[in-house]
């Protein structure tokens, strides 16, 4: 083994010295990640993992985790190569690792940039202790897709604030400095487009002018490269016609030449052979080449480039210096992570054992799931429930339920025994004799045999809860729907427990991962309190909501339709020609339907509070704003109502006349605050010109003079009454 130890201190010139020792076929080693093969306690050095990792044709590898489990295959990779190079280890650490957070689209609805970095930092914690480098998130893709079940993973639909959460996550992953090992490299997916799936349908044909893909699906992206991402991963979709993966257009000139992205960019799982199937690629071969022509620097689990990419720079199909390019940038990543100072300082017993679960980081789950939730909806203030109550009926199949809870893309979040249930968080608050339980139905099946039990068990109760939604594998990778209802027989037995109780309070706890179309539990429930799939502490934290401990603040990210055919429905459409005038739906040859209004049933923005907020006396700096200038926005906000709690104010722009149209409105600030019961504050947002500039038809990214509308408010249902002008 030649010793790749005292070369010159510098990155660079470290991979450099270390390039001049590879021969070809070592170089494309590094660009190669399989996935490992499990024993109980964690991956085990297989028969071709080993061979691989011999042969030095292996830089990476997914789904290997443990410190056992790395140190085996590390020890490999270190002292049976010729050149000793360590592997990278990468995993899924989505939202949360051991300890789970909600999932991703409810992470966002906290609107609270603090704690998505906290717990992307905490998942690196325990990440990290068990071996991993290097994480395939966040996934930053915009979706206005409800029936894509991936709308989970992301922040939902809007570009502002999906940018601002995409840079928090890579601030917690990363942290500040790469070299400490509970850091990870943090990975920026599904680049690109890949939430435009026509008709919902996971890996399905995007199509989109450069405009809309500029304007809307890359900001993220380049948010992520501004807060120094060191990964990015090409999605599995095609776009205009190419594949992601094999896209030189967004790979090279984009990510490349325009970003000016150093870090390398990994295949999603075999989406380089996938080409063929695209019907962009001839064979395997053909999807080798054009992959990394593209800019793919590694190849997730195809087999292709280990297979051909030294014959295709043979035949002078491929240019070594890609290569080069891809091997330098990979083992830069290498280097950054410390691991040529220390292999194995990833691999730590002690840390191993003690890092997962910690008490603080269950604490801030249960804080983070309890401030991810919304109240979507408070008839007559059904909630909070007060524990003086004789007794309440907790129904449906998740009151008790301990692993849908945790969502999909848990990560190595135990689905047995760890997370706390609806169940068991009420019962700090109630006592036994308070709770009657009644399970009534499964999620899916349509097994009506519980029904009775599940009503007289209702009857019996001053109050009812209801704990209901999706399952977990209902929504995430390949799990469109087509029918965004509550699933299963849930919906009739809601109605009938509203027939056997009709004046009764019902609350309807909602666990999902993507918009539901609610229109008629709206009419049947009281209250609707969406916890998404909160996490491990998630029973708890919504207890604490339920009971008042913590007063609501969550506010949707994602638009809620009233029906699917309303799907694509998002806050910042554009107006059309024939907008539906303010005062009369029903006039003829309108942008309207006949059976259904415009408006989604949950705006994007919308969540209640146990208090109430009032917004008032908005203020400009000036109306007239300089190419040079900017302006300054004030607006007062009280808590009028009788509890302490926070509230998020958002800032609206609409650019009234564009040489493209532009959005009826759009976010470009927002600020979340507490305020005491009685308690007044001004908030002051500054807006520059920089925040009024957009891709026009040149693909230029300019501001155009002219008039511009203004507000702050609680949610995206508003209209303007506020203007500037921009000389
Ligand atoms: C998913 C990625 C994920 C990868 C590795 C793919 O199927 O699309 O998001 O990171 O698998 O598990």
């Amino acid at each position: 083994m030649v010793s790749v130890q005292g070369f010159a201190q510098n990155f660079e010139e470290k991979v450099d010295s270390l390039m001049n020792l590879m021969t070809l076929q070592e170089k494309i080693g590094q660009t190669v990640m399989y996935g490992g093969s499990y024993d109980q306690t964690g991956p085990i050095v297989g028969a071709d993992n080993g061979k691989f990792i011999r042969e030095g044709n292996m830089g990476a590898m997914l789904n290997a985790m443990s410190v056992k489990g790395t140190r085996d295959l590390q020890k490999v990779a270190l002292e049976e190569t010729r050149l000793g190079i360590p592997l990278l280890f990468g995993y899924d650490v989505i939202h949360g690792h051991r300890t789970i957070f909600p999932i991703n689209l409810g992470l966002a609805a906290s609107w609270d940039l603090k704690m998505v970095e906290e717990s992307s930092r905490i998942a690196a914690e325990e990440a990290s202790a068990e071996g991993i480098h290097w994480t395939f998130a966040p996934m930053v893709d915009i979706s206005r897709e409800p029936r894509w079940g991936r709308i989970s993973e992301g922040a939902g639909e809007d570009v502002y604030l999906g940018s601002q959460i995409a840079k928090a996550y890579v601030k917690g992953f990363q942290g500040n400095d790469l070299s400490q090992p509970n850091t990870i490299l943090a990975c920026a997916k599904h680049y690109v487009a890949y939430g435009a799936a026509q008709a919902g349908r996971d890996y399905h044909t995007t199509n989109m002018s450069e405009g809309e893909l500029r304007n809307v699906y890359l900001p993220p992206f380049k948010a992520t490269v501004d807060a120094g991402v060191e990964t990015f991963m090409s999605a599995f979709n095609e776009l205009n016609g190419v594949p992601t993966s094999g896209n030189k257009f967004t790979l090279r000139d984009i990510l490349r030449k325009e970003w000016k992205f150093e870090g390398f960019v990994v295949s999603d799982y075999t989406s380089i052979n996938e080409m063929i199937l695209h019907g962009f690629a001839k064979d395997s071969i053909d999807a080798t080449r054009i992959g990394m022509n593209a800019g793919v620097d590694m190849d997730m689990m195809g087999e292709v480039y280990r297979k051909h990419l030294k014959t295709l720079v043979e035949e002078g199909r491929v240019s070594e210096q890609y290569i080069n390019e891809a091997c330098k940038r990979i083992l830069l990543a290498k280097y950054k992570l410390g691991l040529f100072d220390d292999p194995y300082s990833y691999i730590d017993e002690q840390r191993e054992n003690t890092t997962k679960y910690k008490p603080e980081f269950l604490a801030k789950a249960r804080e983070i799931a309890a401030a991810s939730s919304v109240l979507l909806q408070n008839k007559n203030h059904a909630l909070p429930l007060f524990n003086e109550l004789k007794s309440i009926a907790f129904i449906g199949p998740l009151v008790k339920d301990e692993s849908e809870i945790i969502g999909n893309w848990a990560a190595k979040g135990d689905r047995e025994g760890k997370a706390v249930s609806v169940f068991e968080g009420v019962s700090e608050y109630l006592k036994p004799n308070q709770i009657l339980y009644a399970k009534g139905c499964e999620i899916l099946k349509d097994d009506e045999s519980g029904f009775n039990e599940a009503v007289s068990v209702s009857k019996k109760a001053d109050e009812i809860v209801l704990v209901m939604g999706e399952g977990h594998h209902m929504s995430g990778e390949a799990a469109s729907r087509s029918n965004l209802k509550i699933p299963g027989i849930q919906p009739k037995l809601i109605k009938k427990i509203r027939e056997a109780n009709p004046n009764k309070k019902i609350i309807l706890v909602l666990m999902n991962g993507r918009p539901i179309n609610l229109s008629d539990e709206v009419n049947l429930v009281d209250a609707i309190l969406e916890v998404w799939f909160p996490g491990t502490m998630g029973g708890a934290a919504t207890a604490d909501l339920l009971f008042g401990k913590v007063n609501p603040s969550g506010k949707l990210t994602v638009t809620f339709p009233r029906n699917v055919g309303q799907v694509p429905i998002y806050y910042n459409m554009k107006n059309t020609g024939r907008p539906i005038p303010e005062n009369n739906s029903n006039e003829d040859y309108k942008s309207n339907y006949i059976d259904v209004p415009n408006s989604p049933l949950f705006v994007f923005g919308h969540g209640l509070s146990y208090t109430n907020f009032e917004y008032s006396a908005l203020k400009l700096s000036t109306n007239q704003l300089t190419f040079s200038d900017s302006i300054t926005a004030s607006v007062d906000i009280t808590n009028t109502g009788n509890m302490d709690g926070h509230e998020i104010a958002q800032l609206y722009l609409h650019d009234k006349v564009g040489s493209v149209t532009r959005p009826i409105k759009e976010l470009k600030g927002f600020q979340k605050i507490f305020l005491k019961k009685g308690e007044s504050k001004t908030l002051t947002f500054t807006i520059s010109v920089e925040d009024l500039k957009f891709y026009n038809n040149e693909m230029k990214y300019a501001v155009e003079p002219g008039e511009f509308e203004i507000a702050i408010t609680p949610s995206s249902n508003f209209k303007f009454k506020h203007g500037f002008q921009l000389k």
